[in-house]
């Protein structure tokens, strides 16, 4: 049987569980890549760490551009986190005819365009299982298993982190500031906090599916994305009271007569019947609505050594077999014409919408008014208590109406004298699209 050497550049939680692995289970997992993979050399930063794998020094380096430039390795594993020098190291070791696996959302987000154009130009190939959704095999699912079908609807919850923050919130009734400490104290939330909270991580990912169901990149600055720090205990308690619960949603929709995408990421009140709404602590989940084969859901873990590990390896296996048998497959799972995108005013969905008001009379009348004005139909209307005897909250839901709609009406709204601080507006998830 042919031999494969592999590089794993860094060697931090991700990248000791796949050398661990490849060690472990060299027999099956040659078995079934009809390769052996050998763990050939490594890069780290520092080479005094002590690690929970024992690599002679030998196989070591602190410069990751020498395993790009090493003709011995066939497969480099970029596991180092960072944006430039994991892009320096991939696009070199895509030059040099490896195939290059990595786990590295905001690298693919901000460079997938050059770096699969690269992989294509050099006939080399770029794996990316790791990057989306952790353990769950997301992206075999959607580029295979489902390449019969165009996606109208993606959902998920795709930052582990942010879930359980939420998760616990509502069920603990602790605060947002409480919940943050414990999840920091155990490792959950990133060094750069605002990649988690403001949900830049799950637009990360919800880029990448947007470019592996639909094959066109969507910026950063081309979605609109909100984190959980808004979101209060009484919100939580509120929605549930009205039948929801309410996830760090990334949403992806493909109007398949315009030919228009869209992708955003909000704390969303998901229906409580559905799969999602019940996916709590770090879990993720993705739900895949295809046009021949209807929804299908997905559930995991998105995060830790070896939930990550196992996706890199899933690609390395990939890897070896497509070098062996010299397959290329495309990096997503989109034919035809390349989708526009829509325009955020145009979207339409639900809202959830929380007011705090003087509680006197002609102040409902008034908030009815200005949402009539605007064409936006109320669903609910529930008012509760403030700590203020002469203040209540307002909650209300509304039937499908245009951000544009809800924007203005919102707008107008915070200009009214009867309200007395910013509204907080979240999503519904509409799956009628
Ligand atoms: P990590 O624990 O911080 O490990 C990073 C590794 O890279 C360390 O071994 C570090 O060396 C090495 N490294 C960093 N900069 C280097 C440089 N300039 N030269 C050589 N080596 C360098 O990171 P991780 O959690 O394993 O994450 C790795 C990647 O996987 C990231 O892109 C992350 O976003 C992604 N990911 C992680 C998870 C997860 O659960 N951890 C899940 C999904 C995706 P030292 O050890 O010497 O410092
Ligand atoms: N910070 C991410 C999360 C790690 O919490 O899900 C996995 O990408």
């Amino acid at each position: 049987m042919e031999s494969l050497n592999v590089a794993i550049a860094g060697l931090g939680t991700v990248g000791q569980g796949v050398w661990k692995y490849l060690v472990e289970q060299s027999g099956p997992l040659g078995q079934r890549a009809g390769g052996n993979l050998i763990p050939y050399r490594a890069a780290v930063r520092d080479l005094q760490k002590k690690r929970e794998v024992e690599i002679p020094a030998s196989q070591l380096t602190t410069d990751p551009m020498d395993l790009a430039n090493d003709p011995q390795v066939d497969i480099l594993c970029e596991l180092m986190g960072g944006v430039e020098l994991p892009r320096k190291v991939t696009l070199a070791a895509l030059e040099n005819g490896k195939s290059v696996i990595t786990a590295n959302k905001a690298m693919i987000c901000e460079h997938g365009a050059e770096l699969f154009e690269a992989a294509e130009r050099t006939g080399a190939r770029l794996y990316y299982e790791a990057s989306t959704a952790g353990g769950i095999p997301i992206i075999k699912a959607v580029r295979e298993g489902l390449v019969a079908n165009r996606f109208p609807l993606i959902y998920g919850i795709l930052n582990g982190t942010c879930n359980y923050i939420l998760t616990r919130m509502e069920r603990e009734q602790k605060s947002f500031e409480e919940i943050v400490g414990d999840a920091r104290r155990l490792g959950y939330v990133e060094a750069d906090e605002s990649l988690d909270l403001d949900g830049w991580d799950t637009a990360h990912k919800a880029a990448i599916l947007a470019f592996l169901a639909h094959g066109r990149w969507i910026s950063m600055q081309e979605m609109p994305v909100e984190g959980i720090r808004e979101v209060t205990l009484d919100d939580l308690a509120w929605a549930k009271e009205l039948g929801y619960r309410v996830k760090l949603l990334a949403v992806i929709t493909r109007h398949l007569e315009s030919n228009c995408i869209f992708a955003d990421v909000h704390p969303t009140l998901v229906p409580e019947d559905l799969v999602l709404a019940n996916v709590d602590d770090v879990f993720n989940g993705v739900s895949v609505t295809g046009n021949i084969v209807g929804e299908t859901t997905y559930i995991g873990r998105g995060a830790g050594q070896n939930p990550t590990a196992s996706a890199v390896i899933t690609d390395l296996v990939d890897a070896t077999i497509d070098r062996l048998n010299g397959v290329t497959l495309p990096p997503h799972a989109s034919y035809g014409p390349a989708p526009a995108l829509a325009e955020l005013d145009d979207v339409r969905r639900p809202f959830y919408l929380r007011l705090r008001v003087a509680d006197r009379s002609g102040v409902l009348a008034d908030i009815a008014r200005i949402m009539a004005h605007h064409d936006v139909s109320i669903e609910q209307l529930v008012q509760k208590p403030y700590r203020e005897p002469d203040q209540a909250h307002l909650i209300m839901t509304t039937h499908c109406t245009s951000e544009r709609q809800m924007r203005d009406a919102v707008r107008d709204l915070e200009a009214d004298h009867a309200v007395q601080c910013k509204p907080l507006l979240l999503r519904i998830l509409n799956v009628e699209v």
